[in-house]
């Protein structure tokens, strides 16, 4: 017998990127040295002040639940930290979440009926397209590689053609994964201008607000217009390299926190409650191991640059933050990927899991040694378009 599983969960396909992990774990497994440039955490670890806050506050008996929307510590902690970036939100305007992709789970759940239209800029993160359609929303997505994946130069009003008084929902992301672009001020208040127009509310993933080589442009909610229409989600796993620990957090108006609760306590009850604890500490004490991360990544970003410019890969943009950077290939971006990975035991994400083919998605969350060996590798085949 074949237990009938709900139309909603079979709207969902299986991420496109599962192949590749797939693959990449059977050949680790036969002995091959697979180099992973396919990753989505940081290679160092969450740092030591951090750690210890959390052993501390285990050994305390920091261990039950706590209320629902987070220790009011940390979502005091986390207002001072929104205040700075000019975001106006009392403690009881944020609930503190298992992960970013749980806020922005419960973000999405809360905003989108059936058939309501949620606009993405691809390429886009691969979890937005399936909890748009776990709650039954319609996607519209605005293809920005011939923009060189940014919103200046023409990728506004591509936006501004796909945004109507039917767009429910408009989800941005900056700086970006999967292109580590970073939209600047013009283009944020090119965006609020829509917003505004069509009456839209969006969602703000700044999970790699920390990870930027350039300006630091300003939270998408702090521009004027947008504080009664922005969700801001935001977490720990990019900046501190806590990938493991789960926490992330969703700041926004008390209309949409008090529903957003409901959801929260009847799935996941509270963060972890001595997680949450090293959480205060992360916001309020830890800086120099974040930007000496920053620094690492930025000189991986410019060898990664300089060495396929060198070689005649044609990068529309240089990407500005996060740990990513996406490059044209040749042929089937799917195929070519399982190609380099079979046959040069070098693992990447294919352009169609993010909404653009025709690209592959290179994570630079790997020492140098192991990227100059990889992009090596990758010359010696047909895989970059050139
Ligand atoms: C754009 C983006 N948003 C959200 C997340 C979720 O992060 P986490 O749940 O680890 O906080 C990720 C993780 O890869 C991401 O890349």
């Amino acid at each position: 017998m074949t237990i009938e599983c709900s139309r909603r969960v079979n709207r969902v396909t299986p991420s496109a990127t599962l192949s590749i992990s797939t693959l990449a774990k059977e050949l680790r497994a036969d002995g091959a040295d697979v180099i992973d440039l396919s990753v989505g955490e940081p290679d160092f670890p969450t740092p030591a002040p951090i750690v210890e806050a959390g052993k501390t506050a285990m050994d305390a008996g920091h261990t039950g639940y706590t209320a629902t929307t987070g220790v009011p510590e940390l979502r005091r902690a986390i207002a001072d930290k929104l205040a700075e970036d000019g975001l106006g939100h009392d403690p009881d305007e944020i609930i503190v979440t298992p992960g970013a992709k749980q806020a922005l789970y419960e973000t999405i759940q809360t905003l989108v009926d059936d058939g309501d239209e949620v606009t993405l800029l691809d390429p886009a993160w691969v979890s937005y397209e399936a909890m748009v359609k776990l709650a039954g929303g319609t996607l519209s997505r605005v293809d920005l590689s011939p923009f060189g994946f940014g919103l200046a130069d023409g990728g506004l009003d591509a936006l501004a053609a796909a945004i109507s008084d039917e767009t429910e929902v408009l989800i941005v992301n900056s700086p970006s994964n999967p292109s580590g672009i970073v939209y600047g001020v013009e283009a944020l208040e090119g965006v609020r201008d829509l917003a505004v127009e069509h009456d839209v509310t969006v969602i703000s993933d700044e999970i790699y607000e920390r990870i930027t080589y350039g300006d630091s442009p300003p939270s998408l909610g702090s521009l004027d217009g947008m504080a009664d229409r922005t969700v801001t989600v935001n977490g720990f796993s990019k900046a501190y390299s806590m990938t493991g620990w789960r926490l992330g957090y969703l700041a926004g108006p008390s209309s949409v926190i008090e529903q957003a609760s409901k959801l929260h306590s009847h799935s996941v009850s509270c963060a972890t409650n001595f997680v949450q604890r090293a959480g205060i500490v992360a916001l309020e004490d830890v800086d120099e191991p974040i930007d000496e991360m920053v620094r690492a990544f930025e000189r991986r970003r410019d060898l990664l640059v300089d060495r396929l410019r060198d070689a005649g890969v044609e990068l529309p943009r240089t990407p500005e933050g996060a740990f990513y950077l996406m490059v044209p290939v040749v042929g089937d971006d799917q195929q070519t990927c399982e190609n380099a990975l079979a046959d040069q035991h070098v693992a990447t994400v294919p352009g169609s899991a993010f909404g653009t083919p025709g690209y592959a998605r290179i994570s630079y969350a790997t020492d140098v040694a192991r990227i100059e060996t990889a992009v090596d590798r990758l010359l010696k085949t047909d895989f970059f378009e050139r």
